[in-house]
């Protein structure tokens, strides 16, 4: 259920470091969307709490920390992350949740296609019931 996403490190000799993601190389899908969360007012939110029919998403802190929850109905993991070149895909069918976020925190995700809502599942009973479907 836990696949890291390790981004190439390139140390620029004029300072500062890149790292870069590209469609089906470090990033598993092609990719359509890109979105990132930030402005967080207190580390006590909590955020997610869905997981997708289809999309598959890629996510980072790029800056600061947080922590991730996935769960894929028998298991639950957690996850710190805290580095910006260091990602974990989120894949279709997978409960999610975000929480203890820094006050720097920046939530970088890249996502296998445009919003849409219909998408999403929003409550856990309907996620156990989706993820039964053969
Ligand atoms: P949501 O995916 O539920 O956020 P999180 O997983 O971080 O808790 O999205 C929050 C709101 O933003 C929701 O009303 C849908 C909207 N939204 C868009 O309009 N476009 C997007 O690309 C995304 C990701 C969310």
């Amino acid at each position: 259920m836990h696949k890291p996403i390790i981004l190439q490190q390139i140390i620029d000799s004029s300072d500062g470091v890149l790292s870069i993601a590209e469609s089906e190389d470090k990033i598993p899908f092609q990719i359509k969307r890109v979105y990132y969360i930030y402005d967080f007012k207190t580390s006590k939110s909590k955020r997610g709490f869905h997981a997708h029919k289809k999309l598959q998403q890629v996510i980072f802190a790029i800056s600061g920390f947080f922590t991730l929850t996935l769960d894929n109905g028998k298991e639950k993991t957690n996850h710190l992350l805290n580095n910006p070149n260091k990602g974990i895909l989120i894949d279709k069918k997978i409960w999610h949740t975000m929480e203890n976020f820094s006050d720097n925190c920046i939530i970088l995700v890249i996502a296998s296609d445009t919003f849409n809502e219909s998408d999403y599942i929003r409550n856990y009973t309907d996620f156990i019931n989706f993820i039964k479907k053969p």
